[in-house]
């Protein structure tokens, strides 16, 4: 608390959360993209407002990438009986970073459950349909998605998570050239907060948040400034968890 009045965080806090229209932001000191502690540092913070608003029977939605897998294992055991399940299905991704992965290591510090979504990546709309026509255990767990009483997720790079997921550098410049700057569950965003392309999946959908009690969004490093304008401007968001290196570049941008 002390180093926190020390660098005015509590002030820039509340100015963002006014700025960004969120409920909440929570600020750790330094800079989680250059440094080890600072990035446990934003896996604690995120975690411990996750335990905040956990409740009994509470149904945690998790995205994937490498801030959400340092915030599963910065859980700590809960009393509360909790099911972990991925927003969003099949995106592209590396295992490590896949959000079934961080459901599952979550699950495990909770001492809860957790359900997976197997789906191939890249299917099109309708083979995605008749998977979830003929998998009654898929609609089951798409449908615990939809009614998650907590969403907690990561805010990536545009360009950096099309990269990442290994789409074409044609794909990858078109993407951009519609403005996207920032990304969250497969939804690219223009700084604006216009959702500009979506990747074909199956679970949670960015403008359509309004059902989730508690939306969190975890982000950090000055580089995501742009994406975290560009995703709590999509609406939706209630908490976003960051660090200062982040929080100081963003307030330049809005
Ligand atoms: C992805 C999530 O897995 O990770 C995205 O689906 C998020 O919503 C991204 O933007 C962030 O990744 P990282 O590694 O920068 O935390």
């Amino acid at each position: 608390e002390y180093i926190r009045l020390m660098h005015g965080l509590t002030d820039l806090e509340e100015e963002l959360a006014s700025k960004l229209k969120l409920k909440r932001v929570v600020i750790i000191p330094g800079d989680s993209e250059e440094d080890q502690a600072a990035r446990r540092e934003l896996g604690r913070a995120a975690a411990g407002v996750l335990s905040q608003y956990l409740g009994n029977n509470s149904t945690i939605a998790v995205s994937g990438g490498s801030t959400m897998a340092v915030v599963a294992e910065a859980v700590q055991a809960s009393a509360a009986a909790v099911t972990v399940v991925p927003a969003r299905g099949g995106l592209g991704e590396e295992v490590e970073f896949q959000a079934n992965t961080v459901a599952s290591v979550m699950a495990a510090k909770l001492g809860g459950r957790y359900r997976m979504l197997h789906i191939p990546d890249g299917l099109s709309e309708k083979s995605l349909e008749i998977i979830l026509e003929n998998d009654s255990n898929m609609r089951m767990v798409a449908d615990m998605i939809r009614h998650a009483d907590i969403l907690i997720h990561g805010i990536g790079q545009a360009r950096e998570m099309a990269v990442r997921r290994n789409m074409s550098e044609a794909a990858v410049a078109e993407i951009l050239a519609t403005g996207a700057v920032g990304e969250a569950l497969g939804h690219y965003c223009s700084l604006q907060g216009e959702i500009v392309y979506v990747t074909n999946s199956v679970g949670l959908r960015l403008d359509e948040l309004e059902s989730i009690g508690l939306v969190v969004a975890v982000a950090g490093g000055s580089d995501k400034a742009q994406a975290i304008v560009a995703v709590t401007s999509a609406g939706g968001q209630s908490v976003l968890v960051t660090d200062e290196a982040a929080a100081r570049r963003v307030r330049t941008i809005i």
